[in-house]
């Protein structure tokens, strides 16, 4: 009898007793690619009206909204317009750090809302004598205190999720968060190919649980860019993210120490489905980076490979629009596929990095997505993805879409932060 019970309880509750979290992961998830369902992709080149799209300028003016409506609509839902009376302000005087290595600057972003401001708190650090320098724009996860070890970085004051490896306790940072993602960060490197870093904790703009807008900028933003009004669930907690990265394109676009025209966006993981989204959503970023992104971000949702729609909605039900949920097991229903996400960069360069044990983020779906959005580039003439199987690891294809799988986890590493120099100065003409 107690056995049985046992065994009922098992039935009830398998992740929750029987498993670590990544077995839970997988108890849900196929990682079998003989099991991948047979799918049809949306054509990004053939426009609602059923017409096809051959020139640059078809895609331009007509086919680049329409896709852009369907990931609105379905995926990430809608965006605020850019607001009125934004202010920046210093957080902190303009110092040299790191050695001397760097300047470090920070500066609040004053958001003005109907009941008072969002305040994001954006950290710099840039080349000595910087004028007019490339930077890499990038959420992190715990805090700008976390990406490096610098006692000038002010100390994030916003909630997050806890984390003892992080030094979160009840939900904040204390001073033994400090440093604790710099291995995420390749700061010397950046700073010694003369480029800047600007960095934001995303949880600034809404904390990352299911009822953050509670307490984010989405319950206090009521109008979309069109002037419409804009519930809670017509957009999502991703939209809210790559909004305020727009935002703070604003204020680059007012620092002299920087290029505006040379901002490179980059995000890791559920911040690297914000980077892409933010890339498509505001085009001032010259160059897109995804590491990692996985499920709503890079991969491929018709092949149900890791990480699922109906796993994602679950899980985090604030990441995406109502809309999103309406796909759960459901991925063919969806008008559009993230293949067309990264078109919507074109012709802009975009960069899509995997990691080889990270199946949760189903790599061969992103490496799919990468390949697949090369027919828009080639309407402006611009070489993609020019490899039909997904490269070995360390070998990274292709030209205006670039492409590589590392070894390893789930993470940001040296070596990625090598290529996506290396594929700025490239694009940027820059040599090193
Ligand atoms: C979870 C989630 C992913 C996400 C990742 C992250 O694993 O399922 O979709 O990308 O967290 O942001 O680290």
């Amino acid at each position: 009898m107690k056995s049985l019970r046992l065994a009922m309880l098992a039935v009830a509750l398998p992740s929750l007793i029987l498993m670590n979290a990544d077995e839970a992961h997988s108890a849900d998830a196929n990682y079998d690619e003989s099991k991948v369902p047979h799918y049809t992709l949306p054509d990004p080149l053939t426009a609602n009206d059923g017409a096809k799209i051959t020139t640059a300028d078809q895609w331009t003016h007509k086919r680049r909204a329409e896709i852009l409506k369907l990931f609105e609509n379905n995926v990430y839902g809608q965006l605020p317009a850019k607001p009125a009376g934004l202010k920046f302000t210093e957080d902190a005087p303009t110092e040299n750090a790191l050695d001397g290595k760097a300047v470090r600057k920070q500066i609040a972003i004053h958001i003005p809302r109907e009941d008072g401001e969002t305040v994001m708190h954006v950290l710099m650090y840039l080349p000595v004598n910087s004028k007019s320098v490339p930077v890499f724009v990038a959420y992190n996860f715990y805090g700008n205190h976390t990406i490096a070890n610098d006692p000038g970085i002010l100390l994030s004051k916003a909630w997050m999720m806890d984390n003892d490896d992080k030094g979160v306790v009840n939900h904040h940072a204390t001073e033994e968060s400090r440093g604790t993602s710099s291995s995420r960060w390749d700061l010397d490197e950046i700073l010694k190919r003369g480029y800047g870093l600007v960095t934001i904790y995303y949880g600034d703009i809404e904390p990352d649980r299911a009822d953050g807008w509670k307490d984010g900028l989405r319950s206090r933003i009521h109008h979309d860019a069109d002037g419409k009004p804009l519930a809670i669930e017509d957009w999502s907690a991703i939209s809210a993210w790559a909004w305020g990265l727009g935002r703070v394109m604003d204020y680059l676009e007012t620092d002299p120490s920087v290029n505006a025209k040379q901002v490179v966006v980059m995000g890791h993981s559920r911040l690297g489905k914000t980077s892409l989204w933010a890339g498509a959503t505001d085009q001032r970023f010259a160059i897109v980076i995804s590491n990692d992104s996985g499920c709503g971000g890079a991969a491929l949702s018709r092949r149900a490979f890791g990480e699922t729609v109906k796993r994602i909605n679950t899980s985090f039900p604030h990441w995406f629009c109502k809309t999103f949920k309406n796909y759960n097991d459901n991925e063919d229903a969806c008008p559009v596929d993230q293949h067309e996400l990264i078109a919507l960069m074109a012709p802009r360069p975009v960069y899509v990095a995997s990691a080889h044990e990270d199946q949760w983020a189903d790599p061969k779906g992103e490496f799919l997505s990468a390949k697949l959005a090369g027919p828009v580039y080639a309407l402006f003439g611009e070489k993609g993805v020019d490899v039909d199987e997904q490269p070995p690891i360390h070998t990274p294809v292709g030209d205006f879409i670039r492409y590589h799988i590392r070894a390893g986890k789930h993470d940001v590493t040296d070596y990625d932060w090598e290529q996506y120099l290396n594929f700025a100065d490239r694009h940027f003409g820059r040599h090193h």
